[in-house]
């Protein structure tokens, strides 16, 4: 027998022994920000998450910094008479992102920001490239992407995410940064995302439902597994500085997958809005007090070295409290 409760006996012992830590470094606040000064609304289907204005997300901020959160992920959520079939409003200087990411670091000048680079909420049709003949057209697409990611670098992001899997993506960005000098911009690639249910609440957020079809004939196939390493290796290969799995919450498998096969890489993994509004459910029913705690230590003991999700603050708040 070997005496393995002795690393148990009490929760000063079970801390020191514990092989996954969790802190406000892990986090990344996702924000969905608006053309405007002071908003703050619900969302439907989404819990406790709101959409900001360019004064409104100041307040949200300054209170995830007090926390020690310093890393946020911005998306924007233009009119709807902003949208159009090209994107054109994602390639002005003067649309939501560049002008909160300038107004942002004016402020908190060490708060690191990412943006997401996709078009699905600039787009009438709300598909995440240029449609043609039904479909998204793969290379039109890539030029508007990297015409995105550099405004947002000039504006003075730190990190840019493309996340409209485009085969050839990050090539394009990175070299529109090179040859603009734009290196101090890194790039996080949403390396292995699957065409999930789980983005309802997001959608709502973002208002990038796509009005017909669906996202299958770009994202991942939720049965494939061995296909994440491909894409993971093919964006490292195109110059991303660190890869992402999303979902995270029901894809554990891939991100511990993805941990072995890559493991010099960073890693982060999207809790997505479906994950959490049903955590969150299930947190405020009472049923399952710990789910939070649970769900974002199996995806930092999976691999996951950030974890990006909405109400970091409180998921933390969770992670110090044992129930
Ligand atoms: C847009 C995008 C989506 C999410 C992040 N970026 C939605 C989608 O692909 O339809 C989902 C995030 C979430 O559900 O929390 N390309
Ligand atoms: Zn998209």
């Amino acid at each position: 027998m070997l005496p393995l409760r002795q690393y148990r006996i009490d929760s000063r012992t079970r801390d020191k022994f514990a092989d996954t830590k969790v802190t406000a470094a892990n986090f990344i606040e996702a924000l969905f920000i608006t053309d405007s000064k002071n908003e703050k609304t619900e969302i439907t289907g989404f819990p406790d998450v709101y959409r900001y204005g360019y004064d409104t997300v100041i307040d949200r901020i300054d209170s995830l910094l007090d926390r020690g959160i310093d890393k946020v992920l911005l998306f924007a959520v233009p009119d709807k008479n902003k949208k159009d079939d090209s994107a054109s409003y994602a390639m002005s200087s003067d649309s939501i992102i560049p002008r909160a990411i300038k107004k942002i670091k004016k402020i908190f000048p060490s708060l690191t920001i990412f943006t997401d680079i996709c078009v699905c909420s600039y787009t009438r049709h709300g598909h995440c490239g240029i449609v043609m003949d039904r479909d998204v057209d793969n290379n039109a697409t890539l030029t508007i992407l990297a015409r995105m990611a550099r405004l947002h670098a000039e504006a003075g992001a730190d990190w840019v995410c493309p996340s409209a899997m485009m085969d050839g993506q990050v090539e394009a960005i990175r070299k529109e940064l090179d040859s603009r000098n734009l290196q101090k911009t890194s790039i996080l690639s949403y390396s292995a995302k699957y065409a999930s249910g789980l983005y309802g609440p997001f959608r709502n957020a973002a208002d990038s439902s796509p009005s017909f079809g669906d996202r299958k004939t770009y994202q991942m196939d939720i049965r494939n597994s061995g296909e994440a390493i491909i894409e993971c290796w093919s964006d490292i290969k195109e110059g991303a500085d660190a890869i992402m799995v999303k979902p995270a919450l029901f894809y554990l498998d891939i991100i511990a997958k993805i941990r072995r096969e890559f493991y010099n890489t960073v890693l982060a993994a999207y809790l997505v809005s479906g994950e959490y509004s049903m955590l969150s459910q299930a947190i405020r029913e009472n049923t399952v007090p710990s789910a939070y705690r649970e769900a974002v230590i199996a995806i930092a003991r999976a691999g996951a070295d950030w974890i990006i999700s909405y109400n970091t603050d409180i998921l933390l708040m969770h992670m110090e409290k044992e129930l």
